[in-house]
């Protein structure tokens, strides 16, 4: 079920135990969610009323989010993202943070924002440790942004990418979902922002979730179409991530696009998940949850141990009329 693999240190061996699971994919990277409540509510990933259910005592503490994280890290995970809903609107994120990222075995840490309150926050974040960002950003139009945010003003998420860009992260990824007939036109312009900034621009294709977005046919846009827009962008190689990656001639930053739909990466997804109320989601677009609210470290990691082994083999067919098969909408999993 896995293996105990030692790593070459001079004079000291160190012993590492690399969790597999039943097809063999190695899972060395967490998606922690801290919260599902979000200052925005975008079309494609959560309801216009919000989700008001889980209450306190639903939800992970801070203590059991760092056991998870260390339970995690014990079997094998290196990499860790924080996510939300949006994390950064969570009191206590900045010591999330810091205990999190200074866990044994944590080597790379990342968080996921829609930037809002990066003004503040970016500083503080990259000193507790978080060395990458991703960065929501659908669209450069600020009545567009309003209108797929619902309530976002495009400078405040603006003025967050300049933060981050001032705090010195070593990687700012931007995310765009591009929706047909409404900002695919923009695709190009979003791309060029690799010609001004160093910073990578990454299309997701729209996923159908649960209860969010009844989008149709129409507004599915396939990373296929986004290269027919970008007729000079230069093949990359792969970075270990799931986006294939290109480059515009004299940019700065890739350019990457994400095909959940039109073309799955399940064959070598080294993910798990953990929701903000404590379940860990060995795959996005499963049902399967593994509790582990209010377990002690020892039955944690058995459960850890069991989702991770159990991790479905692919998400199952997905596309513009078929659906997730998660009861969750995006803000409820953390992307
Ligand atoms: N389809 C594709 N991407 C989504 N995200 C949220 N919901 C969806 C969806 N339905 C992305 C956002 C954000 C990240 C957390 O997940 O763009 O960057
Ligand atoms: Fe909030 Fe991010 Fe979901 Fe938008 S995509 S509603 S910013 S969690």
């Amino acid at each position: 079920m896995y293996a105990v693999q030692a790593l070459s240190f001079p004079g000291l061996p160190i012993w590492k135990v690399l969790m597999k699971d039943q097809f063999g994919r190695e899972i060395t990277y967490l998606r922690l969610s801290v919260t599902d409540r979000c200052n925005l509510r975008c079309r494609y990933c959560m309801p216009e009323e919000g989700v008001c259910k889980l209450t306190h005592e639903d939800m992970l503490t801070e203590d059991e989010m760092i056991m998870a994280v260390e339970t995690a890290a014990s079997l094998g995970i290196n990499k860790l993202r924080i996510t939300g809903g949006e994390p950064l609107i969570k009191k206590n994120i900045l010591s999330i943070c810091e205990r999190a990222c200074a866990v044994p075995g944590i080597t790379e840490t990342a968080i996921t924002t829609n930037g809002v309150l990066l003004p503040e926050l970016a500083k503080p974040l990259r000193k507790a440790g978080i060395q990458r960002i991703n960065f929501s950003l659908d669209t450069l139009d600020a009545e567009k942004y309003h209108r797929i945010t619902r309530r976002g003003e495009l400078k405040d998420a603006l003025d967050g990418f300049y933060a981050a860009l001032d705090a010195g992260f070593d990687k700012i990824k931007i995310n765009a979902v591009l929706i047909g007939g409404f900002n695919d036109m923009e695709a190009r312009q979003l791309a060029e922002l690799t010609m001004q900034y160093p910073i990578d621009v990454r299309f997701i294709e729209l996923m159908p979730m649960y209860d969010s977005g009844d989008f149709g046919e129409e507004a599915f846009i396939s990373c296929d179409s986004v290269l027919e827009q970008l007729p000079e962008a230069v093949p990359q190689e792969a970075d270990g991530g799931v986006a294939k990656l290109y480059r515009l001639p004299g940019a700065l930053g890739n350019v990457g696009l994400i095909s959940p739909v039109s073309s799955h990466f399940c064959g070598w997804c080294n993910r798990i998940r953990l929701t903000a109320d404590g379940r860990i989601k060995p795959c996005l677009h499963s049902d399967d949850e593994f509790r582990i609210k209010g377990m002690n470290k020892e039955e944690m990691t058995e459960t850890m141990k069991q989702a991770i082994y159990g991790k479905p083999q692919w998400h199952g067919e997905m596309s513009y009329t078929e659906r997730t098969h998660t009861h969750r909408d995006m803000n409820q999993i953390g992307g």
